[in-house]
């Protein structure tokens, strides 16, 4: 496996592999590889030409794959692939437009999110591309330490409802029956607001602006007023220039396939204007790791 590093201006994460198989490396290949997005946070494979089946082929390869709940994300074909399109097929809607532009982890609002997220670029637009991302396992290293104390063996709680895409099913629906069918399907949900990462050992700092909306003590009492907030600002998940320092700008080219790690970063799509045609699709994967310790415990 060849390991290069990736030649952009401000760099934080990620390194590229530019000569993988992927689906004819033996096991022990694909063991390093999760390694370096674990270490690396960001793994770009280069090069790369699977079509649908060979990309969930890679999945499966990885551990196992999360397909997602909401069907109307799903490739035709391939419903464990996520597809993320702004162009029409055939005069039809296949995927969701403009997803994730907010910053997010994929899956926290479940009770078992998955490690690792995969991105395959099949459109790619010839201006602004690329995805942001912030590390929380690095910024909780920052965090000032009154904040750090505050937030120990704390919870926080996840809720989809504010990012949720209305269904082409739900026109003509009351929006109260909407709401009450999300509070149904995908209640709000506790994690801890910092966790080791599994392989790392370090600490993970588990928040998200779209997301996460309370932090609770260990009696499920709310926290101060605005200390989610600051940490928000701490981490950089409130700049709407996107200066943070902590931010980190993914660009990605034709045949890049992107794996990160789903612990610890937080990504965004890039906001954009005018958006140019633009279709990726998303594999997800639960690796042989509990995604916290003692995750599904009472
Ligand atoms: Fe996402």
């Amino acid at each position: 496996m060849h390991v290069i590093t990736i030649p952009q201006e401000k760099s934080l994460m990620g390194v590229a592999v530019d000569d993988m198989d992927v689906l004819g490396a033996p096991d022990a290949d694909l063991a390093s590889l999760k390694q370096l997005v674990y270490t690396h946070k960001i793994v770009v494979l280069k090069n790369q030409k699977l079509d649908p089946a060979e990309f969930v082929a890679l999945g499966r390869r990885l551990g196992e794959v999360e397909t997602y709940y909401q069907p109307m994300y799903h490739h035709p074909e391939h419903r464990e692939i996520f597809v993320s399109s702004n162009v029409k097929k055939e005069g039809e809607q296949v995927g969701v437009p403009q997803t994730g532009k907010f910053w997010h982890h994929d899956y926290s609002f479940m009770p078992r999110p998955f490690g690792l997220t995969l991105i395959y670029p099949q459109v790619i637009p010839r201006g602004e591309r690329g995805t942001l991302f912030i590390d929380l396992e690095a910024a909780y290293e920052q965090l000032p330490e009154k904040l750090k104390n505050e937030i120990e063996g704390t919870r926080v709680l996840n809720s989809v409802r504010r990012y949720f895409k209305i269904r082409p099913t739900d026109v003509y629906r009351p929006i109260s029956e909407i709401i009450a069918e999300i509070e149904e399907t995908t209640p709000a949900i506790a994690h801890p607001t910092v966790f080791p990462h599994p392989v790392t050992g370090r600490p993970v700092l588990y928040i998200s602006e779209a997301v996460s909306f309370q932090l609770v003590d260990g009696e499920g009492k709310a926290l101060r007023d605005g200390l989610l907030e600051d940490l928000f600002t701490a981490v950089g998940q409130s700049d709407t220039t996107f200066t943070h320092p902590a931010i980190h700008l993914q660009r990605f080219d034709e045949g890049d396939l992107l794996i990160w790690d789903n612990r610890s970063l937080v990504h965004r799509a890039l906001h954009t204007v005018n958006p140019e045609p633009t279709v990726s699709f998303r594999v997800t994967v639960h690796d042989e790791y509990e995604f916290y310790p003692g995750i599904g415990q009472p």
